[in-house]
């Protein structure tokens, strides 16, 4: 069976003290059953995050990496580095790195494989904008974004990699992809898998949807038989709003 996944992106918020704080709330929440929690604070809070939670069940997440093993990137932090402080798994392709940093598929075909040569889990974002769904094509979107970033990769690496579907017009909108439309671009999504290795890698791929997901909707849209969890953003700073959602799987 998949695993299911629930992961809190929490992108550019939290100072030290609010950090604690949510880590504090969460960890109160107590444990849970049946699914793998995730965070991911920014990056200058990792190690106090690893720290706060190396009795806990919520694992310690990245939200970016570098391609390069290491060298003259200023800003930058390398998958060694994530490793050295206890984060194995990192979030790739958000849909906000290629929109404002210029992440190019083919960069992020590269951060896919240097995490993957570092045996780290890849949580990998992508999903169509808004015009694209209106032009009607947002499965010929995904399926660029999937084949050139991921579809080079050996049938051995999709142990690590777990994929998260967010579409750019639902991210922080307020607007949700309806359990429908997920569940259809979840299941193309697993279909592409399985043409391009084979029906195990497929059906073992957790797919988790990413996108204006709420205590109040999550459980119909995680539901679906292709949706196995979620990526949130800004319901994942409130530890109340997020452990609904987690208890919502
Ligand atoms: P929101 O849940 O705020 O829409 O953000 C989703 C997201 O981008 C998670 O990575």
């Amino acid at each position: 069976m998949r695993k299911k996944i629930v992961a809190g992106n929490w992108k550019m918020n939290n100072n030290k003290e609010e950090t604690a704080q949510l880590i504090a709330a969460l960890k109160a929440k107590g444990s849970f059953a049946g699914v793998e929690v995730k965070v991911a604070p920014t990056s200058i809070h990792l190690v106090q995050a690893v720290d706060a939670l190396i009795d806990s069940a919520i694992e310690v997440i990245g939200q970016n990496m570098h391609q390069a093993t290491n060298g003259a990137y200023t800003g930058e932090i390398s998958a060694s580095m994530l490793q050295s402080i206890g984060v194995n798994s990192v979030i790739l392709g958000h849909s906000e790195r290629r929109a404002y940093f210029n992440e190019t598929d083919e960069a992020l075909a590269e951060k896919v494989a240097t995490a993957v040569k570092h045996d780290m889990e890849v949580v990998f974002c992508f999903g169509e904008e808004l015009a694209d769904r209106q032009n009607e094509q947002h499965f010929k979107v995904v399926e660029e974004q999937l084949s050139k970033a991921l579809f080079s990769l050996p049938n051995t690496a999709w142990g690590k990699i777990v994929l998260a579907y967010e579409p750019v017009w639902a991210i922080g909108t307020g607007e949700t992809a309806s359990p429908e439309q997920a569940q259809e671009m979840h299941a193309f999504i697993r279909g592409l898998v399985a043409q391009q290795y084979d029906a195990s890698v497929a059906e073992n791929v957790a797919i988790l949807y990413g996108g204006s997901v709420k205590s109040a909707n999550a459980q119909e849209i995680f539901s679906k038989p292709d949706v196995d969890g979620g990526l949130i953003g800004g319901a994942a700073l409130n530890a109340d709003d997020f452990f609904a959602i987690v208890q919502s799987i």
